[in-house]
């Protein structure tokens, strides 16, 4: 095919013919100069084709990773603002440190579980309403995307117990993103995250576990704080407690007190879950926690909707860039 330039030079040589017509007989000038019209009109053609085809081929290179320094050698072709960390990804980097600090091990949780995890595992009876309470999604195949971090309880215990074997403790916090069909509104999201706390041991008690959590959320919040438990129903603990914080002054609390925030769940793991883990009830026991990371962080940043991490809203992420 030829080339762009070369159709133009003869669109020049075509029409340099029609200066011939003048010297030509009479007779002849008609169907030359018909000709050369019908000639011109096909390179003409052409040259359009080609310049649309080239203006079709035209690509931007794209480099994602370019600088946005426009006196940069290469060239810029991106106009965005950088893009930063998710609020709750920061905050739960916050959290994960704190328990590294306390000696925690970390296991991430999973985002597509099974019925065996989320429930058998944890003691829930077949058939038994408590299932029903966590609001689950279910794929058309019966994968579950958890509707808790307790979900990964049996994996860890299972993952862990060579610590016990060697004379020593399972201490692990389980971050993870969860899932439940409910109806959204500014305290209800239908994708949040939550972190578990696991820890086993020869003779550890439910105090030492609200020594821990009051460790945990006077760390997080930066200040001393007063904690009360109340009773609560998890098929997994027994006895099962509800933990709540008083709202400080400095967190928007009231000041005067009596404004109690429950953060999460806990009690001491029941003996059928470390059975089934492979762990003998009658030497070890242990206790676990798990809670939001949503709740947690909104009350550290006094945010009043939830729907806001999920919801790509820029001005509201953009609140959290440094
Ligand atoms: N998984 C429970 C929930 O999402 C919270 C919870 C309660 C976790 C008790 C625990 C626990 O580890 O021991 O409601």
């Amino acid at each position: 095919m030829p080339s762009i330039s070369e159709l133009k030079a003869e669109l020049k040589r075509l029409n340099a013919e029609y200066a011939k017509i003048k010297d030509m007989p009479a007779e002849k000038r008609a169907d030359f100069g018909k000709e050369l019209n019908v000639k011109k009109q096909n390179i003409m053609q052409q040259i359009a084709d080609a310049e649309a085809a080239a203006e079709d081929q035209e690509v931007f290179p794209l480099d994602i990773t370019a600088s946005r320094d426009i006196n940069a050698e290469t060239p810029v072709f991106l106009t965005a603002d950088f893009g930063s960390k998710h609020p709750l990804m920061t905050e739960l980097d916050r959290v994960i440190g704190i328990y590294q600090s306390m000696g925690f091990d970390i296991m991430e949780s999973v985002q597509l579980d099974d019925e065996y995890h989320m429930f058998d595992s944890l003691n829930f009876a077949k058939g038994h309403p408590a299932r029903d309470g966590y609001d689950t999604f279910r794929t058309e195949e019966g994968f579950i995307p958890p509707a808790h971090t307790s979900t990964m309880q049996n994996r860890v215990l299972k993952a862990h117990k060579y610590k016990l074997d060697e004379g020593g403790a399972i201490a692990v916090a389980v971050p993870g993103r969860t899932y439940r069909n409910e109806d959204v509104d500014a305290t209800h999201e239908h994708t949040f995250y939550q972190c578990e706390g696991v820890y086993v041991s020869e003779n550890c008690t439910l105090g030492n576990m609200l020594g821990i959590l009051r460790e945990f959320f006077e760390k997080y919040y930066g200040q001393k704080l007063n904690i009360k438990t109340q009773p609560g129903y998890f098929p997994f603990t027994e006895p099962s407690l509800e933990f709540l914080i008083e709202k400080p002054a400095a967190l928007g609390g009231k000041g005067k007190g009596g404004d109690w925030l429950e953060m999460l769940g806990c009690g001491m793991i029941h003996p059928n879950v470390l059975k089934m883990a492979g762990i003998d009830p009658a030497k070890y026991r242990g206790f676990a926690w798990g809670g939001g990371i949503d709740r947690l962080v909104m009350l550290r940043y006094g945010l009043g909707d939830v729907r806001n991490f999920e919801a790509a809203k820029l001005d509201f992420l953009k609140e959290f860039t440094c």
